[in-house]
């Protein structure tokens, strides 16, 4: 395997997983933030997101002189072959995508880049940002590439070394190559295509998993109207290889830093082009429906009304295995139930700052004290092991709504408990 110098801007959980990861694979790794204080910590081997593995492979790299952090972009493309943008692409204006850090570094980076440079673009960007980003290098010398990352937050690592595909677009056969050949140790299905194709590659997966699980979660309304149980439908459903058996749980709605952003950022792709994308905008519709669905359930559970009700909300992070928020459903619900006057007591395992409109306490059986409901909006594997009788006998009320349905129909009601799953014969 060659070994190659790579710089890696940006060191979010996707820069900082690629700059690892690559180090592990052999290469000699510069990472660079503009936040001095994070580069500093992550000098001394301290990583701020939950990642497993990726504290180890921060060190590890430091300690094998691999892998190293500077807040300094000149210093970090000095001698760098490849040089991976992974930045962020927050949602902008009218939900397009904000593309104002990557730009802004293709600038900066015009005059620092060695000659023949391949610049790789990871952020998620609309199509033609590979064009763009080209434009604003302005050097015949440096070709770009697009390598969207399909990294999960909580197990970006794993995706990383054990990646279903990579996928490797640019205008540029040789640049391609040349990039696809830095994760050859892995031996995944390698899929080389031009720079428009891969920027939508990324678009067109996220979306389709959104579509997805708005679509589980609209089975699951009518399952309760009909009297199925979701569960089994999708395990039924999941056998079909065509359709498979992941990412097909109901929940409180889709969120995260990714889909919520990439499906707004289609419906304006398309728009820009003349399109109505309507099966994008429904499962977003959707999506919303479904966080207003789980309100008028916790409103029933206290009697019609939510002014003045206690209610008890287990999990505030947008998924198990992350201290994330950005646009978790959790907190889309909360807001919602705020709003209609409950107050609201809440305990996430990984989530300790104060929000807005709840209280946010240390243990879950603070959470529950004097609920006249409880809610549970994240799938946390203690959650299901949580002494039921002592949240019974904390209680106020007896209804325990299981958004995610995890927990243990038996446990809750051999304690007096009332459990309420999504998607079962109500
Ligand atoms: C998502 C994609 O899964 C990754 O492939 C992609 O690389 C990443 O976005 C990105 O664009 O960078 P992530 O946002 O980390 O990854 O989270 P997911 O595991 O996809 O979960 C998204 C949301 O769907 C969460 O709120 C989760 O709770 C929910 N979900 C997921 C369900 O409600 N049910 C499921 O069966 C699966």
């Amino acid at each position: 395997m060659f070994v190659r110098r790579i710089a890696v801007v940006g060191t979010g959980y996707v820069g900082l997983t690629t700059g690892a990861c690559l180090a592990s694979l052999g290469h000699r790794v510069v990472c660079a933030d503009v936040d001095v204080v994070k580069v500093a910590r992550l000098r001394a081997g301290q990583v701020d997101i939950l990642e497993p593995g990726l504290t180890e492979l921060v060190g590890e790299g430091q300690a094998a002189g691999r892998l190293r952090f500077t807040h300094d972009l000149t210093d970090a493309v000095a001698d760098a072959e490849v040089v991976f943008l992974c930045l962020p692409t927050p949602m902008g204006a009218g939900g397009a995508a904000d593309l104002s850090a990557v730009e802004s570094v293709a600038r900066d980076l015009r005059r620092v880049l060695p000659y023949g440079t391949v610049v790789v673009c990871k952020s998620t960007v609309p199509v033609g940002t590979s064009q763009r980003v080209a434009a604003l290098l302005g050097r015949e010398d440096v070709a770009v590439v697009s390598n969207p990352e399909f990294l999960r937050e909580g197990s970006a690592v794993r995706d990383f070394l054990h990646p279903d595909r990579i996928v490797v677009g640019s205008d540029s056969p040789q640049a391609a190559e040349r990039v696809a050949a830095l994760f050859a140790k892995l031996g995944a299905p390698t899929v080389l295509m031009d720079a428009a194709s891969a920027e939508m590659v990324k678009y067109a997966a996220n979306c389709f998993l959104a579509m997805k699980l708005s679509y589980v979660n609209a089975v699951a309304e009518l399952c309760e109207l009909v009297g199925a149980d979701v569960s089994s439908v999708t395990d039924g459903m999941g056998y079909d290889r065509r359709i498979g058996q992941s990412f097909l749980q109901p929940g409180p709605g889709w969120g995260g830093s990714c889909l919520p952003k990439d499906t707004h950022a289609m419906v304006r792709i398309a728009e820009s082009v003349g399109v109505d994308f309507a099966l994008v905008k429904a499962t977003i519709d959707t999506n919303h429906r479904q966080q207003r669905r789980v309100v008028d359930k916790v409103r029933d559970a206290v009697g019609g009304t939510l002014a003045g009700a206690r209610v008890g909300i287990l999990g505030l992070a947008f998924k198990a295995g992350t201290n994330d928020l950005r646009d978790s459903p959790a907190l889309a619900v909360a807001e919602l139930l705020a709003f209609e006057g409950a107050e609201l007591v809440a305990y996430d395992p990984e989530i300790r700052e104060p929000l807005v409109g709840m209280t946010v306490v240390d243990d879950a059986y603070s959470a529950v004290r004097d609920a006249d409901a409880v809610v549970l909006l994240t799938e946390w594997p203690e959650f299901r092991t949580l002494d039921w009788a002592r949240v019974a006998g904390l209680m106020n009320g007896v209804l325990v709504l299981d958004t995610r349905n995890h927990l243990d129909d038996d446990a809750l009601h051999r304690a007096g408990l009332l459990r309420e799953g999504l998607g079962r014969r109500l």
